[in-house]
């Protein structure tokens, strides 16, 4: 039975480090028992920071990382060097300094490569690339599926109320984003629910405090995105005591 867990951490720097940890003890346990881990990364300020801690952790070669297959929930539809792609900031946090295996790095396309200006393509590709990988699903499994939020409650590239909260395919093209660039490229719900063995929503500061009280409670997906993605094992809040302030004692 699938289970939302609450972890409220002092601060934004300790929620880093102990999610950093975390996730390093998961990998090592997803090898440990199947000799690969798969994981899905996010942008933003905590998971940026979450991969540098983990490049700083002294024992981060625990994990084989050359046996990692890594994800993004959403990229950012700009050129492929452009330091607004979650992928870049990735690698510069902490892809560049460990030894992952570049066939397992699945990126998504930027606006300069094979698609051109054409995020639907880039969506269709992706989608293949996760097909490719599934053992006969549409989705391969994931060990941890790292998400962001935003203050109005969005969650990957999905926005409230937008035409990707109610996409029906696995990755969509996102135009006319609130938040800028305008244009990404999202994995949809059907990607973020049930489709990994733990979900972690990470989040700090009190601006995110109505946007996590809405997703811990199961608010509506398609008003609050962040309410959504479900892990199979656990879906676990990773905040701190600012973004926490809306729950009540209970959660
Ligand atoms: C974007 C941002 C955004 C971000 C969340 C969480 O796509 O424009 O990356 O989705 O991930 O707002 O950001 P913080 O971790 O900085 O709170």
């Amino acid at each position: 039975m699938s289970s939302v867990e609450v972890i409220v951490y002092a601060d934004a720097e300790e929620l880093v480090q102990a999610t950093a940890r975390r996730l390093v003890d998961r990998i090592v346990a997803a090898q440990s028992a199947s000799g690969s881990a798969s994981i899905v990364l996010t942008g933003g300020g905590t998971g940026g920071g979450v991969l540098k801690a983990v490049n700083d952790l002294p024992d981060r070669d625990a994990v084989d990382w050359s046996a990692v297959h890594i994800w993004w929930g959403d990229e950012r539809f700009v050129a492929a060097a452009s330091e607004d792609r979650n992928d870049v900031q990735a690698r510069a946090a902490l892809l560049d300094h460990v030894g992952v295996d570049p066939a397992r790095v699945h990126q998504l396309p930027a606006r300069d490569g094979t698609f051109g200006d054409d995020p639907d393509a880039a969506a269709r590709w992706y989608e293949s690339e996760l097909a490719a990988a599934a053992d006969g699903g549409l989705v391969p499994h994931f060990d941890v599926l790292m998400l962001g939020l935003g203050e109005e409650g969005h969650t990957a590239s999905i926005f409230p109320d937008s035409p990707a909260a109610h996409d029906q395919g696995i990755v969509c093209a996102v135009r006319d984003c609130p938040k800028p660039p305008p244009t990404r490229v999202s994995m949809t719900f059907r990607a973020l629910v049930d489709t990994s063995t733990e979900v972690w929503m990470m989040t700090t500061g009190a601006g995110k405090a109505q946007a996590v009280a809405k997703g811990v409670q199961g608010a509506d997906r398609i008003s609050t995105p962040a309410a959504g993605p479900r892990g199979t094992d656990k879906t676990l809040w990773l905040v701190d005591t600012a973004a926490a302030q809306d729950l009540s004692p209970a959660e």
